[in-house]
């Protein structure tokens, strides 16, 4: 059963209050400025190719050679090329060879990277993410070869949740985690024996504390929220920074791994920017479903497209453990060297699941959409 219309239009107009006074002009003039730095930087990274430098053609193994590129990142560098090619800095000759690399000369890279910080100070990331994406483009040929990790560039201090948590404020964020609060309230006020609610990837419990903050506000009776992560590295902090709510219950909870949990037994699933972290999405929505109680609602966010600087930095946690093998997705996503799912593709994968889904928000048309993170719903 999907849910009334009037929820997302008060949802929706929940997330444009939480914005305002801020100025929403020009923010995908601000998101291609942090594509066209990356780009540059994955240029110059390229360089350490001599051959491919100096006009020679390369196979994307060759590249990867020259490279020194690890197993279990060659998929990240693989995407490099295609988005070069595709932007016009490298020609791809159609039988996976290379050439022509246009490399960003000291000039060209220093004003891209001089107006990095005005952009990520409009799109509302914190002053540290400027120092942290450019560190990273400067580290990648040591990144691509494991001798340095995007931890230890993000965090020299060591403080990674605290520091997370500054991310979690952007513009985009904002807006997403205010329209899940207001629509994980008005479903869990729905249910008159109390709502159960699981949250999966809930890791700095960005998402988490709108929600709760809502539910309390609102006064809902009944809640049994359990906050997941596949990391038990971040179910200590979050247990300290709930603990005022009894209510909240923590685990770990991989979405990779087949779920070990009664059918049927929550009203409501969140998972706010974790389910491209699925191996195979089909089977994860598959699995979530299995959990849903009848009228159950599944609540994503998700960012739906590639963001050029993820590129260049966190992507590098993405890839599978130093040491092992390197895998690759098994759903649509197989062979394509990519993470993310574009919205259609999200829409298409719940309705082959057998959810029913709602309006996607923020819609098309407005400055938000600029950001590409949405909010879906998906009920059963
Ligand atoms: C980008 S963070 C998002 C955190 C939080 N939901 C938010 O939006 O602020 C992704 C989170 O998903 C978790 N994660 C990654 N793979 C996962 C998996 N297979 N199962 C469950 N959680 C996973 C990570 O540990 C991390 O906390």
């Amino acid at each position: 059963m999907t849910l009334p219309r009037r929820w997302f239009d008060e949802a929706a107009d929940a997330g444009k209050a939480a914005l305002r006074g801020k100025d929403l002009t020009g923010l995908g003039r601000h998101m291609r400025q942090l594509d066209e730095t990356a780009l540059l930087g994955m240029t110059r990274a390229l360089r350490t190719d001599e051959q491919l430098a100096s006009g020679a053609v390369r196979s994307a193994g060759e590249v990867l050679e020259a490279l020194g590129v690890v197993p279990r990142h060659r998929w990240i560098v693989r995407r490099w090329l295609k988005v070069l090619a595709g932007a016009g800095r490298l020609t791809a000759s159609g039988d996976g060879r290379y050439r022509e690399l246009k490399v960003a000369g000291d000039d060209e890279f220093a004003a891209s990277a001089g107006a990095l910080d005005h952009s990520r100070q409009a799109l509302g990331y914190p002053r540290e993410m400027t120092r942290f994406f450019l560190d990273a483009i400067s580290w990648l040929p040591q990144l691509v070869r494991d001798e340095v990790s995007v931890q230890s560039i993000m965090f020299p201090d060591g403080d990674f949740s605290t520091a997370m948590g500054t991310y979690a404020d952007n513009i985009i964020s904002t807006f997403t985690n205010r329209v899940t609060a207001v629509l994980v309230r008005r479903i869990a006020e729905s249910k008159r024996r109390g709502a159960r609610i699981l949250e999966v990837g809930a890791g700095i419990g960005g998402t988490t504390a709108g929600i709760l903050d809502e539910l309390d506000a609102a006064g809902v009776p009944g809640i049994d929220y359990e906050f997941t992560d596949l990391s038990r590295f971040f179910l200590s902090s979050a247990a300290e920074r709930f603990a005022d709510r009894p209510w909240v219950r923590f685990g770990i909870l991989d979405v990779n791994t087949a779920l070990d949990r009664p059918a049927h037994s929550v009203d409501i699933i969140v998972a706010a920017n974790v389910l491209h972290n699925a191996h195979d999405v089909d089977v994860v929505l598959a699995r979530l479903r299995r959990l849903l109680a009848p009228r159950g609602h599944l609540v994503i966010i998700e960012s739906c497209r590639e963001h050029y600087q993820v590129m260049t930095s966190m992507q590098f946690l993405m890839s599978g453990r130093a040491g092992e093998p390197a895998w690759d997705f098994t759903d649509l996503r197989a062979g394509a060297d990519r993470i993310f799912l574009d919205e259609a593709e999200w829409r298409d994968r719940l309705a082959a699941g057998g959810f029913q889904t709602g309006p996607v928000l923020p819609g098309t048309g407005g400055p938000l959409a600029h950001l590409a993170q949405h909010v879906f719903t998906a009920s059963t």
